[in-house]
């Protein structure tokens, strides 16, 4: 099974009613060969319009952040925990993820990333059930071989200015993560 096959069938799926309402589903982008995986929550108004994953305002705020710490879109993996556009952006509902998880949980084992950063709390409680954003953000979590790391979802800074300079050093602490993993792999 390769990403684009597991990308076909994201497109075509009519698992749950989101697919109803969707202009295209957004399997996410990057690289096969990441060591870096980062995943949202779900596709907002543009990514629905283009089907690609943080190319609106979110995707914006995401970017900057990923400059600030040297982190290229190129060397990642980016997707979301559900595929498809939620109507006026609502959260998704438990239905929608527990169709959508199989997408993502192969995403992983064919990219088998060595660090994955979850953005935000539908990200984090989809692999952390009883987590708490504020208290685990910006910490490796190592689980099965793999670093788990967290921080706010980058649409937060719209809501709360205040994130924003919490996201970039996460973001940086992301970084080291990935450099320090990266030394010991080879
Ligand atoms: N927010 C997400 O979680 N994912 C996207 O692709 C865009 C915005
Ligand atoms: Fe299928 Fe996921 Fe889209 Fe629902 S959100 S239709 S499960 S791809």
């Amino acid at each position: 099974m390769s990403l684009n096959e597991i990308a076909e069938e994201i497109k075509a799926c009519k698992l749950c009613p989101l697919h109803k309402s969707r202009k295209n589903a957004v399997p996410g982008e990057g690289s096969s060969k990441a060591k870096l995986m980062l995943i949202g929550e779900a596709p907002g108004v543009e990514e629905d319009e283009q089907g690609r994953p943080f190319v609106g305002r979110a995707g914006k705020i995401l970017n900057d952040a990923l400059r600030f710490a040297n982190l290229d879109r190129k060397d990642l993996f980016i997707t979301s925990v559900v595929k498809c556009r939620p109507p006026y952006n609502r959260v998704p509902n438990i239905e929608e993820r527990k169709a959508c998880i199989s997408y993502l949980k192969r995403q992983i084992d064919v990219i088998n990333p060595k660090v994955i950063c979850l953005l935000g709390n539908i990200a984090l409680k989809t692999f952390f059930k009883k987590a708490s954003i504020s208290k685990v953000r910006g910490k490796a979590i190592e689980m099965y071989d793999r670093i788990y790391f967290c921080t706010y979802h980058p649409a937060a800074i719209l809501y709360n200015l205040s994130l924003k300079s919490v996201i970039y050093e996460d973001m940086r602490r992301l970084k080291e993560l990935v450099e320090k993993f990266m030394v010991n792999d080879y």
